[in-house]
């Protein structure tokens, strides 16, 4: 699957068209007002002020974690904290050198680069971003052949935000030249329920805390999900209800929207069943999981296999993956003895 590209399913972590416009309104801007991944951003903090003490830039931060989790909002947060401009791209954007070269070029002193996708960065370009990341400069070829000569341009000292979904997805070069790797975890119930709340001051709505832990469970560890899901319930209540956002409202909701009561969708239910029915209950292959699927395997395991995990119904063993008593109960299949 593609990330860039957009998806119409409620619990899909990637981003639709909507989003991009409403999520911009609901992301933090302050790294006080971003809520959950707590090891990454207290570090953060203490880096930020670090560079800003020294008036140098922050050393080059690689996030990874599946999609939706705030990457793109932390790089933003990043920035402002430090007070200076961000540049927002991403790997298959950036198909040639020159492309590279022009967003470098128009930096400023301190400047943060956020690439997203950054292991979709084709080979030319990626050896154009080591010695920008490690010399801050851009080493030009020009002429042909025997008369080729290699001049050096400065750039202005800059910050790169590589965001991936996993960290092994980079090429090791590429990967060392990071001083600071993140990784980013699904939310939890309690911090999902948290950006819940806020999202729904910032859109002014009332919401009672059964209806918060209703949306908060089905939001696949997911921020993008659960404001997602809060932006049907207020267009449920909205219509429907009495415009404030009570449990019976989000119930419906949810059932019009297909989402299961731990956030399953169709394909969650389809890889656990077919593990079940097929292969016994594992252990099975990924390989093998994917190809009787038709999804590919990178998908299954960086977005549907951490959330199925984390709740429960899913582990990884040295032999494959197993599914858990949970899974047949949700699925209401017996389990063997
Ligand atoms: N919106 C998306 N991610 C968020 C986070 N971690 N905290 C607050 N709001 C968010």
């Amino acid at each position: 699957m593609d990330f860039m590209e957009y998806d119409e399913r409620i619990t899909s972590a990637n981003q639709n068209k909507e989003e991009e416009g409403v999520e911009l309104t609901l992301r933090p801007k302050k790294l006080e007002d971003y809520i959950g991944q707590k090891t990454a951003t207290e570090n953060l903090k203490v880096f930020i002020e670090a560079a800003q003490m020294r008036n140098e830039p922050l050393d080059h931060v690689l996030f990874y974690g599946p999609p939706g989790l705030g990457k793109t909002t932390l790089a933003g947060i990043i920035a402002n904290e430090l007070g200076v401009d961000l540049r927002i791209t991403s790997g298959p954007a950036i198909e040639r050198a020159g492309d590279l070269a022009a967003i470098l070029t128009n930096l400023n002193e301190n400047d943060v680069l956020f690439i997203d996708e950054i292991h979709r960065l084709n080979r030319s370009v990626e050896e154009v971003l080591y010695s920008a990341m490690e010399d801050y400069a851009l080493d030009i070829i020009i002429g042909k052949g025997p008369s080729a000569r290699s001049i050096r341009l400065d750039l202005a000292k800059f910050t790169l935000i590589g965001a991936t979904t996993r960290a092994g997805s980079l090429s090791a070069p590429l990967r060392d030249r990071f001083g600071v790797v993140s990784k980013f975890e699904l939310y939890t119930i309690e911090e999902l329920k948290k950006i819940i709340l806020r999202s729904a001051g910032l859109l002014n709505i009332e919401v009672d805390d059964a209806s918060l832990e209703a949306m908060a469970k089905r939001s696949r560890g997911t921020p993008r999900v659960a404001n997602r899901i809060l932006k049907r319930v207020r267009d449920f209540s909205q219509v429907k209800g009495r415009g404030v956002i009570d449990l019976d409202i989000t119930n419906e909701t949810l059932k019009s929207l297909g989402v299961d009561e731990y956030g399953l969708e169709a394909l969650d239910r389809e890889i656990l069943k077919l593990i079940i029915e097929r292969f016994k209950g594992g252990p099975v292959g990924i390989d093998t999981i994917a190809a009787s699927i038709g999804e590919d395997r990178v998908t299954i395991e960086d977005v549907y296999e951490p959330y199925l995990i984390q709740a429960g119904f899913l582990h990884r063993t040295q032999k494959g993956r197993m599914v858990s008593e949970q899974a047949y109960k949700h699925l209401g299949i017996k389990m063997p003895e």
